[in-house]
């Protein structure tokens, strides 16, 4: 660990110069002289002088160095049966055309524009065209009902909204306009124009607010890069916090560009010219950081997919990708290879393709679970590394850097802090926890570039969801531990947010959505362990005194309800009407308990129940209604 350790030490004793270093390594228009400061609350900004604009450090600079003929994308649809590759200097150009069209309907730096689009090119097309201009692009996944893209629209209060005419699932494809047309209904906040990307899948009729894409094209000329500040907000994306409300997470845009560039040389060790590929989607922190923007920062090709790892068309199409496009490092979520393993169990898929091209495959999005590692790791014969990390760092906080100095890797662990991250566990008393104790895991300020600056328009969320808990250190959120030899293992949340295949959701959102039913007096939503996708929702519902509806009826209401509110990705299919939740004393239902018995685990009764009789009920209903593996619960 010598190389590392050596990194390491170094990027937290003496940030300023380790993050001095690493700015040279990307083209500024004025390089920041200002490294590091503080704002008035004690969080640490980056390159607050600096002037760049990450289109241009991902593009025009690239065309300049003469790349322009390089694919920079590389688009694979088999849900359309569409492919196609844009150079280096066809994206800049079809960006900076864009760009004039934004800037025709008024968009100009600092204003928002939410993109609503699926894994097509144009979606890196508009968010590099926002960054072009200085403004403020926040991405919502397709997955998300109108009601949640309307929360985001209030919060965000976007110029323009920017769309596909539909997105392509597995068997169906999905309208996105009529979504867009119910949240813009929904929000008070109405936007100045929607521009839509028609689709062959899907053509719509343009209302008096819409403008379409190729059109508006058409007409546009060409925008340059405005200089933005090295602290200026590249983009809004919300995630799901512990309450109703998303947390817009707001990103810089030096330190990103920084952070990112690092990473891809010192964890994914990728050169200019190489092949990323990232099977995620553009609506997530994934995509952000390395589909559209750290790939081509790096001088990279990236594969745009629009499809899912098994069933378009079958369980090796993401062998087929890695060969074809001669990826060099792979990324995506070990749910994505638990619904193959599933499909391909001894992996024959693999065997039809020459993956040689392969040097290491990255997962994250969840805890890697020891059996699917194991199953990845017979099967190939490059390394195989779980990395941590989360919307609000941006990157990274702990994984086995490949550019660096590769380590032996341990099922179950993200493996070491990633150089700037200064990682501790922390007891309930907020001391630093011995090896193998687990507790919080969380940040010592300050962090470094690429993590959110801060919580759009709401600076008082920041500090409270973040850092309040432990002043001087950031709260991840996750819990965990150290080994005796500094591997961290991540072990879960320690708060209501749960993994959904890699999709991060919010219990009490759900919750809030359930119990807002008028037949519906108290509810609990739990995560509970799924084989293929790690978690699912479950609803535990008491009704109204004096329902005498359908039971039945009531909890397919719930179902739809929440899938009408929060979308289909929340995965939201099974709710029990009970008569009563196990309660303490002081009316806190006891949400962990019922989580272990969901997922057949010992449970004892704790001291501070009120009714010890409500645990047994609800076990009963579990298990009567097959909830996960509440039959193997047994109470000690
Ligand atoms: N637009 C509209 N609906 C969408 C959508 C989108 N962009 N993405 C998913 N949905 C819908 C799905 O159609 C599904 O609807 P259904 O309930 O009617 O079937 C629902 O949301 C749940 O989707 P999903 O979680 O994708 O489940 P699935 O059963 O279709 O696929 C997996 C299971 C494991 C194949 C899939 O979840 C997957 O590929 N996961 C990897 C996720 C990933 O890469 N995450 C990256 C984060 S790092
Ligand atoms: P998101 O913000 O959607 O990226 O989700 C972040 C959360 O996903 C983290 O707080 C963790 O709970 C979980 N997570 C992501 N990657 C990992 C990993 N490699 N190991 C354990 N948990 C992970």
């Amino acid at each position: 660990m010598t190389t590392y350790k050596a990194e390491f030490q170094r990027s937290i004793n003496q940030p300023e110069a380790f993050w001095a270093e690493q700015a040279h390594r990307i083209p500024w228009f004025m390089p920041p002289r200002q490294i590091l400061e503080y704002d008035e609350q004690g969080h640490a900004r980056w390159y607050v002088d600096g002037e760049l604009n990450i289109c241009h450090a991902a593009l025009d600079h690239h065309v300049e160095q003469g790349r322009g003929d390089q694919p920079a994308i590389y688009w694979d649809s088999p849900v359309t049966g569409r492919r196609r590759t844009l150079t280096f200097g066809e994206l800049r150009d079809h960006v900076a055309r864009f760009a004039g069209a934004l800037a025709g309907l008024g968009v100009a730096k600092g204003d928002r524009v939410v993109i609503y689009m699926p894994m097509v090119p144009e979606a890196l097309v508009a968010m590099y065209a926002c960054a072009r201009l200085g403004a403020v692009h926040s991405v919502v996944f397709g997955g998300f009902a109108p009601h949640e893209l309307a929360v985001r629209i209030d919060d965000a209060r976007p110029k323009v909204v920017v769309a596909a005419s539909c997105g392509v699932e597995i068997d169906r494809v999905i309208p996105y306009k009529p979504n867009i047309d119910a949240a813009i209904e929904l929000s008070e906040h109405k936007p100045d124009a929607c521009v839509y990307l028609q689709r062959e899948e899907q053509a719509i009729e343009f209302g008096e607010r819409d403008h379409d894409w190729r059109a508006l094209l058409s007409r546009a000329e060409p925008a340059d890069c405005v200089p933005v500040k090295g602290s200026d907000p590249l983009y809004v994306l919300y995630t799901s916090g512990t309450t109703g409300k998303p947390k817009g997470v707001v990103r810089d845009t030096g330190g990103y560009a920084v952070a990112l560039h690092y990473s891809m040389e010192a964890i994914y060790d990728v050169a200019p010219g190489d092949v990323f590929f990232s099977a995620s989607d553009v609506g997530w922190v994934v995509g952000h950081s390395y589909i559209v923007y750290a790939p081509l920062l790096r001088g990279c090709t990236t594969v745009v997919y629009e499809g899912k790892p098994v069933k378009t068309p079958d369980a090796g199409v993401f062998w087929r990708l890695v060969s074809q496009y001669r990826v060099k490092s792979f990324f995506t979520a070990p749910t994505a290879f638990r619904a193959i393993k599933k499909e391909d169990p001894d992996g024959k898929w693999l065997q039809q393709y020459d993956i040689s091209c392969l040097k290491a495959l990255f997962l994250a999005g969840e805890r890697l679970d020891p059996p699917t590692f194991h199953w990845l790791d017979d099967l190939l014969e490059v390394p195989v590394i779980d990395h941590w990390w989360q919307t609000e760092t941006g990157w990274p906080i702990a994984a086995n850097l490949q550019g660096l100095e590769p380590l032996p890797t341990k099922a179950g662990s993200a493996t070491v802090p990633v150089p700037g991250f200064n990682v501790q566990v922390l007891d309930r008393e907020g001391q630093v926890a011995k090896p193998m104790e687990q507790g919080s895991v969380v940040i010592r300020q300050p962090m470094p570039p690429g993590c959110l600056v801060g919580v759009w328009g709401d600076p008082q969320r920041f500090h409270s969801a973040y850092m309040a808990a432990f002043p001087g250190y950031y709260l991840t959120g996750d819990g965990g531990y150290f080994d005796e030899e500094g591997y961290l293992f991540v072990m879960g949340r320690t708060d209501d947010v749960i993994n959904i295949a890699g999709h991060r959701l919010s219990t009490g959102e759900m919750e809030e959505v359930v119990g807002a039913h008028p037949a519906v007096a108290e509810c609990a939503v739990i995560g509970i362990h799924d084989a293929l996708k790690g978690q699912v929702p479950v609803g535990l519902v008491i009704p109204k005194d004096g329902f005498d509806g359908d039971e039945v009826a009531l909890e397919e209401a719930l179902i739809a309800l929440v899938r009408d509110r929060i979308g289909p990705i929340a995965c939201f299919k099974q709710v029990l009407v009970v008569s009563r939740l196990p309660k303490t004393r002081s009316g806190k239902i006891l949400r962990k308990l019922l989580r272990n018995i969901a997922d057949g685990k010992e449970y004892g009764i704790p001291s501070t129940i009120d009714d010890p009789a409500s645990l047994q009920d609800v076990h009963d209903a579990m298990i009567q209604r097959d909830v996960g593996a509440a039959h193997e619960a047994r109470q000690v």
